[in-house]
């Protein structure tokens, strides 16, 4: 394995305010900070894959605007491979409106634009992308046919796909039969499984019945709880770090990047889950979504400080 990684995904523009609290519904609270930052579930795990030491590949759709623009320039300083990345003159790029509160959870609208014409007949013109990939990372963003195209492409070809099932929705049993490694957080795993999922015994179950729908592996993400890893030899909970959260957006992407580089270059699960905890818990303690994403560097002296 050489650490080579194909994400197929979204790329928003993000507009965050910062707040004391989420505002409820019919409320406008007063005070904020407003600033901008490049973002999107697909291109945030490609980003801290590119971050976290792997050769990365990203296939999106990005409007001919100058979100696009931005967004692509963002890619390229981060050694990106964009040339499979598409221009839609017929739909504007993705954007997401992010409140951020206070104690560094959030709340998130998105207006999807041309990532929803992310279509199957992309990627068979993106096959060559696919072929020489160590492993294939995607997110729920784009349409479902896609993911399941691009899975099923992969299965053929051997090759391990992880799925991070965010947004939740609901998964066919034939698409979760061509998943290596599920990553959903509590509450997807809850409307995976219709089982409810409060605590890391309920994830444990939840996992389990996911295996048994066909994924080889599912690692259920618990925030500042950590990771539960649930495969053939058994569940074990992989401990988070304790660290200050000022913005937990993209902390589940980030988590995802640095896992699939982890896995491509050679670590074992266990390890892999660790380092990609070790990525998350530094990206919880910056704002915004790619800007918050770490470099190896920071991530391995970030574990070797707390080894020590
Ligand atoms: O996971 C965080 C991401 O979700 C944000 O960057 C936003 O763009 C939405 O896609």
């Amino acid at each position: 394995m050489s650490g080579k990684i194909l994400v197929i995904g979204s790329a928003n523009t993000d507009m965050i305010v910062q707040v004391p609290y989420i505002p409820r519904p019919g409320e406008t609270i007063l005070g904020g900070t407003f600033s901008t930052a490049p973002g999107g579930k697909g291109a945030n795990q490609a980003v801290a894959a590119a971050r976290a030491g792997g050769q990365v590949t990203f296939i999106t759709r990005l409007g001919k605007d100058m979100f696009g623009d931005n967004a692509l320039q963002g890619y390229h300083n981060d050694g990106i491979d964009t040339s499979h990345i598409i221009r839609d003159a017929t739909a504007p790029s993705g954007v997401a409106m992010i409140y951020v509160a206070k104690d560094g959870e959030n709340s998130i609208a998105v207006a999807s634009g041309a990532n929803m014409n992310l279509s199957p007949g992309d990627l068979m013109k993106a096959e060559s992308a696919l072929d020489s990939a160590d492993i294939l990372l995607m997110q729920l963003e784009i349409p479902l046919a896609t993911v399941e195209t691009a899975a099923a492409m992969a299965y053929e070809k051997n090759i391990p796909v992880i799925l991070n099932p965010a947004p939740a929705q609901e998964l066919s049993e034939d698409l979760l039969k061509t998943i290596t490694i599920l990553t959903p957080n509590e509450s997807e795993a809850q409307l995976l499984t219709g089982i409810p999922v409060r605590n890391h015994i309920d994830a444990g179950k939840a996992a389990k019945a996911l295996l048994d729908k066909g994924v080889k592996t599912a690692i259920v993400t618990l925030g500042g709880r950590g990771a539960l890893i649930v495969d053939e030899n058994g569940e074990r909970l992989v401990k988070s770090f304790e660290v200050k959260a000022i913005d937990t957006t993209a902390a589940g992407d980030v988590f995802n990047g640095a896992l699939a580089v982890a896995l491509a270059l050679g670590k074992m699960l266990d390890e892999a889950v660790r380092f990609a905890n070790a990525a998350a818990a530094l990206s919880v303690t910056r704002l915004g979504a790619q800007p918050s994403a770490p470099h190896r560097n920071e991530i391995e002296s970030f574990q070797s400080k707390l080894k020590a």
